[in-house]
């Protein structure tokens, strides 16, 4: 059975199974059993009943999961257009140098982890490099915890120098959520900067804005939009003017890879998202990685620990004189960050000076295809994008009632992953496309023309649309329901059949 076939109501493995069904397994040895006996737990930590496992046969565990994994949709199953979340192939050599570490632990003498430590050392200058900073850590564990980390420095710099009144952080209304929430959660005000009608940020009101209670403008470069903010060195100057730190929210570096860099713009504090740009599995929120980069002064607020060399030799001994802390524990993601070492072994600077471009010629290559299909319009339509499009499906459902969301439901029939919708809130019926720059010149044919179908047959039959998806494992779900946590989820299931005694207890 495919995942196209599976159903939701299918049993959960504790539904599965009989009495005394056992898959193979080792004798026991009677010496052992007798050690393990004679561990003895504290009472209050002991078990009280049965282990409530299914008993099942080792055929029933491997169909069961064989199946379950049938069932799930990833960038290894199709196209995952996901928008801001750059989800791009992850080459499997990260896999093979990321299990290389598994055996290490976090507490281990220094001298002992040397090669680990040079990795981190050499991402920790490549990261500096390729943003234009001066230095970096690699302690956050995500894109957002960046954000904070960035915030946080901006606060203490401010407090240091004895700026009083900082309270305002300047957000573009293009921001990713994250943005204003990691401001908020460092006691900041946020303060919005509405983009004008070509999509970048509104000069005349970010200068009417900005005064001395400004600590800093958070901005991402392309936009959530795609698109390049081309005034980026005068907002540099008008942050600066008074006093205030330019953040740039690295989610969408893909887009300027290889052919410019933050630091060149004027930006003082980066975050880098090792789980984008270079090629690190994410999803459902984690586990990502990420680098946090200053220049100038800014360098002393970073989180340590960061790694030195001194005499050939590695050391976790730079704290900076400021620093805000520590923002993950031991490392940080220690893994992922061997992830994207070898992801950029793999490509060298010159393979990723290609990665800007790539994803460029990839992101315009699909708008050329859709630009013109009725029912979509674009903001500044004639402006090239980088990394990624927004589209607004607002005149599709203005004549059909078949929003971008039913959208997106349809493109799972048509085996692609549904592309980011209703982000960034400023485009009504926002389809947000990010097609990476390892997707084939086919695969975004396909993806183009699946959409056109969908909307031709949105103007033919909107009902038809409307009940999709019919293909997949889960057909459309009601979006409150799905999200109240007493409902159809498999936990709850387990604990309602707990309570009915069905299931069985191994002895
Ligand atoms: C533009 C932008 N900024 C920040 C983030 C937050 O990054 P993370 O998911 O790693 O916390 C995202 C996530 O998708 C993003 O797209």
């Amino acid at each position: 059975m495919t995942w196209r076939q599976a159903k939701w109501e299918e049993p959960l493995i504790f539904e599965m199974g009989n009495e005394g069904r056992v898959g193979t397994l080792v004798p026991i040895d009677e010496e052992i059993n007798k050690e393990i006996n004679e561990v003895q737990l504290p009472e209050k930590i002991r078990r009280k009943g049965d282990l409530e496992l299914p008993q099942l046969s080792e055929l029933e565990v491997v169909r069961h999961f064989i199946r379950l994994s049938q069932m799930n949709f990833g960038v290894d199953n199709g196209m995952v257009p996901l928008g801001s979340c750059t989800m791009k192939y992850n080459p499997k050599i990260e896999e093979v140098a990321a299990s290389f570490v598994e055996n290490l632990h976090p507490l281990q003498d220094e001298e002992t982890v040397q090669g680990v430590l040079e990795v981190i050392y050499r991402i920790q200058e490549w990261m500096a490099d390729i943003t234009g900073m001066d230095l970096c850590s690699l302690q956050i564990p995500a894109g957002a915890a960046g954000e904070l980390a960035g915030v946080l420095m901006i606060k203490k710099y401010h407090e240091t120098k004895n700026h009083i009144n900082r309270d305002e952080m300047l957000v573009a209304d293009t921001a990713h959520g994250t943005n204003p929430a990691s401001a908020a959660m460092a006691g900041y005000r946020v303060i919005y900067i509405k983009s004008n009608s070509e999509g970048l940020v509104d000069i005349d009101i970010l200068k009417e804005t900005v005064n001395d209670r400004t600590a800093g403008f958070m901005l991402t470069n392309p936009n959530t939009l795609g698109l390049f903010e081309e005034n980026i060195l005068e907002i540099a100057k008008i942050i600066h003017s008074v006093d205030g730190v330019l953040y740039y929210d690295g989610a969408n570096l893909n887009g300027i890879l290889g052919v410019t860099k933050p630091g060149y713009m004027g930006f003082d504090i980066v975050h880098v998202n090792l789980h984008k740009t270079f090629a690190v599995p994410h999803g459902g929120g984690g586990p990502g990685a990420g680098a946090i980069c200053a220049k100038g002064e800014l360098v002393n607020y970073l989180p340590y620990p960061i790694v030195e060399k001194h005499n050939e030799k590695y050391t976790l001994s730079k704290v900076p004189k400021y620093s805000i802390g520590k923002i993950a524990t031991y490392y940080g993601n220690i893994a992922n960050v061997i992830r994207a070492y070898s992801y950029i072994l793999g490509l060298g600077a010159e393979g990723l000076s290609y990665i800007g471009k790539m994803s460029t010629v990839a992101t315009n290559y699909l708008i050329a295809k859709l630009k013109d299909v009725k029912g979509l319009s674009l903001i500044a339509p004639n402006r090239f994008r980088k990394h990624e499009v927004v589209f607004s499906a607002k005149p599709l459902a203005v004549s059909t009632g078949v929003t971008a969301l039913d959208i997106a439901k349809a493109l799972l029939d048509r085996g692609f992953y549904a592309p980011t919708i209703y982000f960034p809130g400023i485009v009504e019926e926002a389809l947000m496309i990010e097609p990476t720059e390892t997707e084939p010149k086919e695969v975004i044919d396909a993806f183009a023309n699946a959409i056109k179908d969908i909307i031709n047959k949105a103007y033919e039959n909107p009902q038809e649309i409307q009940k999709t998806p019919q293909n997949t494992a889960v057909k459309r779900i009601d979006q409150v329901y799905a999200n109240h946590p007493t409902t159809i989820t498999p936990t709850y299931r387990v604990l309602k059949l707990r309570k009915l005694g069905k299931i069985t207890a191994l002895k």
